[in-house]
């Protein structure tokens, strides 16, 4: 019959393989983890690195706190070198982390913790333990969706716009003008960011952004909200926003 070891069984099964957006408090588990794998020091207030990673490559081009962001060795694509950080001034050589989607979440600390990772040194298990659910259960391949020989994505707009418009065109105003991403001299808007880099965008609006807030409010995250096709109608309708003022 039904013993303790089967249910215990059942809930592992259901926790590592159901849909992710049936168990909000793991998408909001995941979505941080998501957000430590880009500026971690700013998300949980720790200290900004002031070295550069030791394992960061020599030939690389980038130094100091940067090279500890997860994105910058392996992509906002998860694909390292085999991605858009196979050439370009974020080349590090170094592969991604897809083939470790589905690892345990002990497997997953583990190599955050070794010699070449060395992120012990620098946050607790807290960051260690969501950074893991994201690697094992927070990753997407959105070039599944792609236009064939673009980077445009399937979805559909119209319901994309209506998501938008709902969730955030408060801080981003309706054509995603609002925020400047960029620098005074080298704006970049979310048509702009969408289209150069819908990686970025995509993880950015599943997990949020790191300690983004707006008169006390976060920057929502959409995993666990809205399902993977919706998000992709939405990264489609930020593709169709104006790139400039
Ligand atoms: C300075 C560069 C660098 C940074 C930053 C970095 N890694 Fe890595 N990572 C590596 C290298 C090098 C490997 C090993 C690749 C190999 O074995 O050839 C690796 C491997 C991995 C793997 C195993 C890859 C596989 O086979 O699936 C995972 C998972 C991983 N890293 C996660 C992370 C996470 C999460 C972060 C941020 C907390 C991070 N890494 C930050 C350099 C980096
Ligand atoms: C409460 C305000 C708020 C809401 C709502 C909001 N955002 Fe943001 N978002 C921010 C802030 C703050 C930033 C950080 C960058 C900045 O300062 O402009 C940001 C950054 C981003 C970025 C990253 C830009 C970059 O280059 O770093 C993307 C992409 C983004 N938002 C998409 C969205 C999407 C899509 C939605 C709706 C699902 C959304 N945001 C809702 C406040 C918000």
């Amino acid at each position: 019959m039904f013993s303790f070891k089967s249910l215990s069984l059942f809930i592992l099964l259901t926790t590592v393989f159901s849909p992710v957006n049936s168990h909000a408090e793991d998408a909001d588990f995941i979505s941080e983890g998501g957000r430590l794998y880009d500026k971690w020091w700013q998300e949980i207030g720790l200290k900004k690195p002031a070295t550069t990673h030791p394992s960061y490559p020599s030939a690389g081009r980038q130094k100091g706190a940067n090279t500890w962001r997860c994105k910058e060795c392996h992509g906002w694509d998860y694909l390292g070198d085999k991605g858009a950080y196979a050439s370009g001034s974020h080349f590090t050589g170094i592969r991604g982390i897809s083939d470790s989607a589905g690892r345990s979440i002990d497997e997953v600390m583990a190599i955050l913790k070794n010699k070449t990772h060395r992120y012990d040194e620098v946050m607790l298990d807290y960051g260690l333990l969501r950074l893991s659910a994201f690697v094992s259960s927070g990753q997407v391949d959105i070039r599944h969706y792609f236009r064939p020989d673009s980077n445009k994505v399937i979805g559909n707009i119209l319901n994309g716009k209506k998501r938008y418009n709902q969730s955030c065109k408060e801080c981003h105003g309706s054509q995603g003008l609002k925020r400047n991403f960029g620098s005074r001299n080298k704006p970049e808007y979310m048509g702009t960011l969408a289209n150069k880099n819908p990686w970025e965008a995509m993880h950015k609006l599943r997990n949020g952004h790191p300690d983004a807030f707006v008169m006390g409010d976060p920057m929502p995250h959409m995993l666990g909200k809205i399902n993977l096709q919706q998000q992709l109608d939405l990264l489609a309708y930020l593709q169709t926003l104006p790139p400039a003022k």
